[in-house]
């Protein structure tokens, strides 16, 4: 069974032209005028882009004394229903436990999905034990990104020493460092501060983390990266001071990404300080939303190119998981949702405003953070041999965001009320039709997991020029007699 796409309009990272794509078992096999297949499906009047890829969730994720509540089988059908073809979750060790063993409960997990994923691992302490299993992660299981915490002292946070040793391991087995960039010792002294002056509520969460904290850490991952000479992905970033930090370092030639979240890029802080405890505990999560000047930061970054991703860090808590809080903003779970939303939002605010053009839209929303994974142009790309994950994107298709209406399983949506302009008419996983002009078609396993392999084209540059550049002794002719 064959499947085309008729009549759009191709919109890639770098190109923008009319063609059909004709489909079979799942690849694209054809792109060009006239195409003819079994199925057909009319694109007139739309863009025909890569699916998009969302390397940044928590599915069904043990944090804070809880799960989150979006598992695989609810997330990635809010994925597909906002034409997100791909997710990217974080595998969590326990203290003292391994990485394949961790990994396991993810593949368990992750059994439902109706779209393809991957995942990333995180390094929540470290040992020899992480250090021999760090080359089996990623040349035998798939798995060439790690996470590193800088926050959450006294659960997932590392410290400097164990940092420089996963970077440099790391370095040496061409895998990419990521970093949650937030300063968890200052954090925490902030935290118990404003909890001793009787700030309790939401809105101290956002006082205890403020942009210095982030830009501090971001700045050390980068040179801490630096010297042990591997590529650093830095996510969610939210404010200025780590979007500085992040242009200084590329523009020095470091090998460094950053990654902004549609939240931070159209939600700001003054959600923190509306007067139902709900509204803003709904909206906690780490970093905080910030003010408009850090938007403005944000946006910049992806039209110059200093930030290179959009993604969302799904985390969805409902309601009751928030009021853990009530009393102590501490306690509230961390996280919100936004995988429906991150591609009309992005659209919305971002091509129909002009900040952004429909090529760098494609390009951070899909093509980049393929290419930083290296998975492109299997995912990433509308090209011959690719795999048929392609949203049928329809311009003129409008709708006002609303929980109850959404596929996430939580009971609110942080982007509740905003009308978007720009929605997906098909989304398509493998060639699987999961979106088809408003129904969701989708297909509970029908996702695979994407194996990355290891040592990308960044890894394999960096690693020469340092290389080049390593420090070795002085050939010298002649030895001077001592004591002259
Ligand atoms: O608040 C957040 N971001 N929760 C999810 C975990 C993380 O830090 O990425
Ligand atoms: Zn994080
Ligand atoms: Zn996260
Ligand atoms: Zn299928």
């Amino acid at each position: 069974m064959t499947t085309v796409i008729k009549n759009g309009t191709i919109v890639t990272a770098d190109l923008t032209y009319k063609a059909d794509v004709l489909i079979e078992d799942g690849v694209i096999t054809e792109i060009g005028p006239d195409l003819k297949g079994d199925e057909q499906l009319d694109a007139t009047g739309c863009y025909v882009m890569p699916g998009g890829i969302d390397p940044h969730t928590h599915l069904e994720m043990p944090f804070m004394g809880t799960y989150s509540t979006d598992n695989f089988e609810s997330g990635t059908r809010a994925a597909l229903s906002g034409g997100t073809t791909m997710v990217v979750d974080f595998v969590l060790p326990g203290q003292g436990q391994g990485f394949v063993d961790a990994m396991k409960a993810w593949h368990n997990k992750s059994t439902l999905a109706s779209c393809d994923y991957s995942f990333h691992m995180a390094v929540t302490w470290w040992g020899k034990e992480l250090f021999d299993e760090m080359p089996t992660v990623i040349n035998d299981h798939g798995i060439n990104t790690f996470k590193h915490f800088m926050a959450y002292k006294g659960a997932l946070m590392v410290n400097d020493d164990e940092l420089y040793a996963s970077f440099s391991r790391l370095s040496e087995l061409g895998g990419i460092a990521m970093v949650h960039a937030e300063n968890g010792d200052v954090v925490a002294e902030l935290q118990a501060k404003l909890l001793a002056e009787g700030n309790t509520g939401p809105e101290a969460h956002a006082y205890s983390r403020p942009p210095q904290v982030e830009g501090e850490a971001t700045n050390r991952a980068i040179m801490i990266a630096d010297m042990a000479g591997v590529p650093l992905y830095v996510v969610h970033t939210s404010c200025e001071e780590a979007h500085e930090a992040i242009r200084r370092a590329k523009q020095q030639g470091k090998r460094v990404w950053g990654e902004p979240l549609i939240q931070h890029l159209t939600l700001d802080e003054s959600e923190y300080f509306n007067k139902d405890w709900d509204h803003a505990a709904r909206r906690v999560m780490s970093p905080p939303f910030r003010n408009k000047q850090h938007q403005d930061s944000l946006w910049a970054g992806l039209q110059s190119g200093s930030l290179s991703v959009v993604a969302t860090d799904h985390c969805a808590f409902t309601t009751e998981q928030k009021r853990t809080g009530l009393g102590d903003f501490t306690k509230i779970p961390n996280g919100t949702g936004g995988l429906e939303d991150r591609m009309p939002m992005l659209w919305t605010h971002g091509v129909n405003t002009g900040r952004l053009t429909m090529n760098e839209f494609v390009a951070v929303t899909s093509t980049n953070i393929a290419k930083i994974l290296n998975c492109y142009p299997t995912k990433g790309a509308v090209l011959v041999g690719a795999d048929a994950d392609l949203v049928v994107w329809d311009p003129e298709k409008e709708k006002t965001i609303t929980a109850g209406a959404q596929q996430s399983a939580i009971d609110y949506n942080v982007f509740e009320g905003k009308h978007v302009k720009g929605l997906p008419r098909f989304t398509l996983t493998r060639g699987h039709v999961a979106v088809h002009d408003g129904e969701i078609r989708t297909q509970e396993g029908h996702g695979k997991f994407v194996k990355r392999k290891g040592n990308g084209t960044v890894n394999k540059a960096l690693s020469s020029w340092k290389e080049l550049t390593a420090p070795r002794p002085v050939q010298r002719s002649g030895i001077p007699a001592s004591g002259v």
